[in-house]
This record gives structure tokens, sequence and C-alpha cells, in this order.
């Protein structure tokens, strides 16, 4: 929840910042989703790094007729995001959740129109935003989308951060410098997608977009 709030650091409260990132985000997936796919609908959605479940119920929120599973590495971070999924109203789709590595996740091929990756890859190294991009094409349908969203290296509140605090994050984000150094658009070139196109969906972050032919 902190992601939007120092985003949109203006916002009366943690809720409308969230909102204001979320709904761009969401807004840039729709586009060119719409611009670039052959598919009509969406109809499963995979998001990757899922954690206590906010970008899943977000996604979940917006399309509501799509099957949407969320996945995560952490056990622990999964049963937070059952338990708050259960203080919700109940929804007509219910929401999955998967403990798997997104880099080999096991899940059937072609079983996805959006592969969402919201705010995991600033934490993986280069060898893994590879592997979990090699993953999303393998998932997802012919038409199907992957979207990216993370901390923008274009930002220009990101680039003014001063030395000591930039540091200091990389306490806990120990991948950052590595991040900030990858092509995550040639990545996804690489591993076949069509259509590779960033903006900037809020002033820290991008959504990187692009379509399984
Ligand atoms: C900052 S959180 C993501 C937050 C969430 N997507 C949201 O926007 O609300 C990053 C998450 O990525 C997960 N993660 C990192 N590498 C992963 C991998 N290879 N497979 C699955 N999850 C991964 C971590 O366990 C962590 O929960």
């Amino acid at each position: 929840m902190s992601i939007g709030k120092r985003a949109i650091p203006n916002a009366s409260s943690v809720d409308e910042a969230n909102q204001v990132v979320c709904g761009n985000w969401l807004q840039a997936i729709e586009q060119h989703y719409q611009l670039c796919s052959v598919n009509s609908t969406i109809n499963d959605i995979l998001d990757i790094g899922c954690s206590v479940g906010v970008s899943t119920r977000f996604l979940a929120d917006r399309f509501p007729s799509a099957k949407v599973t969320g996945l995560d590495l952490s056990p622990y971070f999964l049963a937070v995001a059952q338990f708050k999924e259960k203080e919700m109203i109940p929804r007509k789709n219910p929401i999955s959740w998967v403990h798997a590595n997104g880099e080999a996740t096991d899940l059937p091929s072609n079983s996805f129109d959006l592969v969402s990756l919201a705010y995991v890859i600033h934490e993986c190294p280069t060898r893994a935003i590879v592997g979990l991009v090699k993953e999303a094409f393998r998932l997802l349908r012919p038409g199907g989308m992957l979207a990216i969203t993370d901390n923008s290296p274009k930002s220009k509140i990101l680039r003014e951060l001063s030395p000591v605090l930039f540091t200091l994050m990389k306490s806990t984000e120990p991948f950052l410098d590595e991040y900030y150094l990858t092509d995550v658009e040639e990545i996804m070139t690489e591993a076949g997608f069509v259509n590779v196109y960033s903006t900037l969906t809020d002033p820290r972050h991008r959504t990187v977009m692009g379509t399984v032919p």
C-alpha cells in the first residue's frame, strides 16, 4: 500500500493514492489489450508475485468476469492474501491462490489472456527477470498480454533520489542496481513478445506491455 502513497504524496489517503496508481496501471493494460490483442475478452488472469493480494484484488475488481489467479513464492504472503479475501464480499469468480516460483509455475501452457508482474522485478536479478518473462510467454495464449509495472528508470523523482536513501533501499532490495541496468523491453522482445510498449503510469512507475503473436 505504501507504493501508492510514495507515488502520489498529495493524495489525501493511502486508499486514494492506490486508486490513482492502480487505476492508471489498469487503464494502460485495457488500452493496450484493446489496441493490440486479436482476442476480444480477458477470461483468465495470472498475477505473478501477488504478495498479500493487493494487485490481484485490483485485477479481479476491474475484470469481474475473468478467473483470476494470484501466485507467489511466499506461503506466508499467500496466507495473508487468502485471509484478507475471506473478509471481503464473496466474488462471482473467487480468486485462486497458487504457491509456486513464477519462473517455473507448472501451470498449463496457453492458459492465460493476461499475465501481470506488479512491483516484482525490481526485487529480482536479471537472470530471474528473463525467467519470469519466458514463463509468462509460455503461459499466455496467442493474443495474450504480459504487463509489467515497476519503478521507472526514467522517473524524475527516482533519478533525483538522494544516494543515501538509494543505499538504504538497497538494504532490502539488493538487486536495484541490476534492475535499473536491465532492458526489460529487450528481454520481452527476445522472448517473442510483439507490440512491446512502455508508458509512465504515475510519477514513479512505468508499465511495460507486450502481446504474444
Ligand atoms: C512487492 S511484492 C508485489 C506486490 C504485489 N504484486 C502488489 O502489487 O500488490 C513482490 C512479490 O514478488 C514475489 N516474488 C519474487 N520473485 C518471485 C518469483 N520468482 N515467483 C513468484 N513470486 C515472486 C515476492 O515473494 C513478493 O511477494
